[in-house]
């Protein structure tokens, strides 16, 4: 949810910072802006829309030259989206710059104030209160004796910050401190790029790897001062701030769209290999089960946890209910799966030996966080499944299991889920093993697991078939997608991918719960995406396309391969291969990932970036 990168070194920052924009766009895409550091003082470029049709466009009418500067790509929450409320904001006198991500919630009472005392504000963002209070406070510094210790500027963001209540990851700059600039962070993630006589600050490392692999990622409340040549970390709450630097886990390759025309295309074919990575060194032959590194868990606290809640947001929350059923089958543990914004206000009973599990792709996603926090200030332990190395969530965790996934840069997320079940099933797979799970049915699922990047592989060769299908039901209004127990998950996964990409209206349900009012919604023109895999349910599920196809509704059935009986029934057939029943979630949400694809595509829609999201979302 808005990106932000800054630059300072001995290179022309503004190509640097455009670069950085265009990989930290996903974050957020109404308008973007930058602030450079000239001789004549501050040059400010701003413009609401996409970066190339936009700030680069102006940039290039305007150039504007200097070797420090900040920039930030918007995802609106105070303001409207337009070129006022376009990052950098300055302070009274226009000296101070500030590019934030996150929310100052207290910005109505200073503005008041600040606006009792004469200043002027130009939008309506709460990021101009926090340049203005920023700028009060620098000028009060630089009145006083200048402390050897901390830039001016750093001291003048320390103050402005004890005064603020919210959420913040920023760049500050000002005209008169030349090769300066300063970021700090609450709640919102930034790191610190480490380069050779040049440093960098970013929301994430996809803007700045292809740099440096060198990082710094800030704790809350820490406080950076960058040179060209040197950091200086510190930090609102103690006197002991230590920077580790880290090496970036991706290669600048890993976050390009190569040969593919979008990321989500690129990221969809990538799953035989994330999947592959997700298991990579987990299976253990010998004891039919699993091992992770960051449990952190001994084998007589893992035996004792009598209950399992999961909270997450959108796909996780996905990935998660697909994990609810893994748990209950493999382990025959109670399991609940919470949506992390509704959690976090909850009064949720939760016992001594229940396990709190976070999933999330980003490890940012604030309602996940905030789920995090409660429940660890609750005095329970959480587990992590993330997929981004160094995040909030990741570090804040007591234990967790990366995803391996290589950067997700697709709004609309993919091999992350298709991790995140992989992931979830391994630690069923342990759960059961460590319970009554036996050891032949351990040897069954590590033999299902190992055979799946081929499987996938095999799904994806169906591109041109599926791609055929969804040109077919391209100009749908209306779509619905019905599978039942593991598969109930997928229909809403599926549903979600459409929505958010093709703007149709989509629904997932679990297949006989249609009867009980949605099949009013069924006929000619509303096509269902039937997930009919033959496994337990299968002639029970066939009862249930009965019924769609009796009110005319049009079925695209996902079914496995071989199945002659569902041909003869529905229109659309798409094979996938078979595995045990718990792992079909894998294979069939790939020709789900790749209708939806095809069809946004068809319809002319943005599908890396569809209309009013972010790939992060870091506000509440
Ligand atoms: O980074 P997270 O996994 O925590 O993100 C959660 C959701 O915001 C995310 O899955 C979102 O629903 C995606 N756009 C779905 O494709």
């Amino acid at each position: 949810m808005c990106g932000i990168i800054g630059y300072v070194g001995r290179r022309s920052s503004p190509p640097i910072l455009l670069e950085g924009l265009r990989r930290l766009e996903y974050r957020g895409y109404d308008s973007s802006g930058l602030c450079v550091q000239t001789p004549a003082g501050l040059g400010i470029r701003k413009k609401v829309g996409r970066i190339d049709a936009g700030l680069a466009r102006e940039c290039a009418a305007r150039p504007v030259e200097g070797t420090l500067g900040i920039a930030h790509t918007r995802w609106a929450t105070h303001g409207a989206p337009s070129d006022e409320n376009s990052h950098p904001h300055l302070d009274q006198e226009g000296r101070v710059a500030v590019v934030h991500n996150g929310v100052i919630e207290n910005y109505q009472s200073i503005r008041d104030r600040l606006s009792a005392a004469g200043h002027v504000f130009h939008s309506e963002t709460d990021t101009e209160v926090l340049a203005h209070l920023i700028g009060v406070h620098y000028a009060q510094v630089r009145a006083r004796e200048a402390t050897r210790d901390l830039h001016p500027l750093a001291a003048a963001v320390m103050s402005a910050l004890r005064e603020v209540i919210g959420t913040y990851g920023i760049a500050v700059m000002a005209s008169d401190a030349p090769g300066v600039m300063v970021g700090a962070r609450r709640g919102s993630p930034l790191i610190l790029g480490v380069g050779d006589h040049e440093n960098f600050i970013a929301s994430d490392a996809s803007a700045i790897v292809a740099h440096t692999q060198q990082a710094v990622y800030l704790n809350d409340y820490d406080v950076i001062t960058v040179t060209a040549d040197d950091f200086k970390l510190a930090n609102l709450g103690s006197d002991t701030a230590q920077a580790q630097i880290r090496q970036i886990e991706f290669s600048p390759d890993a976050a390009e769209k190569g040969d593919f025309p979008h990321y989500m295309l690129k990221e969809i074919f990538e799953q035989p290999r994330t999947i592959e990575n997700a298991l990579r060194g987990r299976i253990d032959r010998e004891e039919l089960s699993a091992r992770f590194g960051g449990l952190n868990l001994s084998l007589a606290e893992l035996r004792a946890i009598d209950r399992v809640v999961i909270v997450a947001c959108g796909t996780s929350w996905h990935a998660g209910l697909v994990g609810e059923y893994l748990f209950e089958e493999f382990a025959h543990l109670p399991t609940e799966v919470e949506y992390a914004s509704e959690f976090r206000y909850r009064n949720a009973p939760i016992e001594k030996h229940t396990l709190v599990l976070a999933i999330t792709q980003s490890g940012e996603t604030a309602d996940t966080l905030a789920g995090l926090r409660e429940s660890r200030r609750r005095g329970h332990k959480v587990l992590a499944l993330c997929n981004v190395v160094g995040s909030t969530i990741a570090r804040e965790a007591d234990g967790g299991i990366y995803l391996h996934a290589g950067p997700e840069i697709g709004v609309a997320s993919t091999k992350a889920f298709t991790a995140q079940v992989s992931v979830l099933v391994l630690l069923a797979l342990l759960m059961g093993r460590t319970r009554m799970l036996s050891a032949q049915r351990g040897a069954q699922i590590i033999k299902a697991l190992e055979a799946l990047p081929a499987q996938v592989e095999s799904i994806l060769a169906r591109d041109a078939e599926i791609k055929r299908i969804a040109l077919k039901y391209a100009a749908a209004e209306d779509f619905f997608f019905l599978g039942r127990q593991y598969q109930f998950p997928v229909a809403l996964e599926g549903a979600l991918k459409l929505k958010e990409i093709s703007y149709i209206h989509a629904e997932g349900y679990p297949a006989a719960e249609m009867k009980h009012g949605p099949i009013a919604m069924i006929d000619d023109r509303t096509p269902t995406v039937f997930l009919v895999p033959q496994d337990a349910l299968y002639e029970k599920t066939l009862a249930n396309v009965a019924e769609i196809k009796a009110r005319k509704g049009p079925v695209i059935a996902i079914a496995t391969e071989g199945d002659t009986e569902i041909r003869r029934k529905v229109e659309d057939v798409i094979e996938i291969p078979a595995t045990l029943e718990p792992l079909v979630p894998l294979l069939a949400v790939i020709p789900l990932q790749l209708l939806a694809y095809h069809i946004a595509v068809a319809r002319g829609c943005d599908v890396d970036k569809p209309r009013n999201l972010a790939k992060s979302v870091t506000v509440e």
